[in-house]
């Protein structure tokens, strides 16, 4: 079951929008602060309450007021408009006009699950994407890079092909990672994995 569908002036042809947005993400690290992100042209905001990170559409439920344009407390978020306060699991916790009302579930934020900074938008219940495996992550051997966000004016065809495509690394990445000399590609086997292939080069 999907529980969202493309965003407004979505950008992504539908049906890629959602077969992306039912992989897991990686996003950014998290304060109790509101804070802003873009995931496949979804506006989002995400905080961190009690350990918790929450990932939400960044849309206040009462008027739509963006949620990232606001402050918090150390009980959630506050929406700048009227002050709607949102906490654990995207959950109003405060309605300051009427405090002593009980808060209506449809004033709960949209969430998604989220693993420390990895999200999924549209999760399949019936048929749930796993965590893509990283084993080297937390390896004293590997080298551990996180590189920023950059637009590519290409097809993401193109894009997956660099990633794949070791041929060129001698020729074009010899001023950073690569050695020029070693231009020879020895043979290496992809690995099948549930979530697609894996290879060691
Ligand atoms: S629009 Fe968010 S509290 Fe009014």
């Amino acid at each position: 079951m999907n529980l969202l569908t493309p965003p407004a002036n979505c950008t992504f042809e539908p049906d890629d929008w959602l077969r992306l947005a039912r992989c897991w993400q990686r996003l950014c690290d998290v304060g109790p602060a509101p804070m802003k992100a873009v995931l496949l042209d979804e506006q989002l905001v995400i905080y961190r309450i009690n350990q918790q990170i929450v990932v939400a559409k960044d849309v206040c439920p009462y008027r739509g007021v963006p949620l990232t344009l606001g402050f918090h407390d150390e009980h959630g978020i506050i929406c700048p408009y009227h002050g709607l306060r949102f906490g654990e699991d995207g959950r109003c916790n405060r309605i300051p006009s009427s405090p002593d009302q009980p808060v209506p579930a449809k004033l709960n934020l949209i969430s998604f699950p989220v693993e420390l900074v990895w999200v999924c938008l549209a999760p399949d219940v019936d048929d749930p994407a796993e965590l893509p495996a990283m084993p080297h992550w937390v390896d004293d051997g590997f080298q551990q890079i996180t590189c920023p966000p950059f637009d590519v004016a290409g097809l993401a065809g193109r894009q997956v092909e660099g990633f794949l495509d070791v041929a060129h690394f001698a020729w074009v990445h010899s001023k950073t990672f690569a050695d020029a000399s070693n231009q020879q590609v020895p043979p290496y086997n992809p690995v099948e994995t549930p979530n697609g292939f894996a290879v060691d080069y």
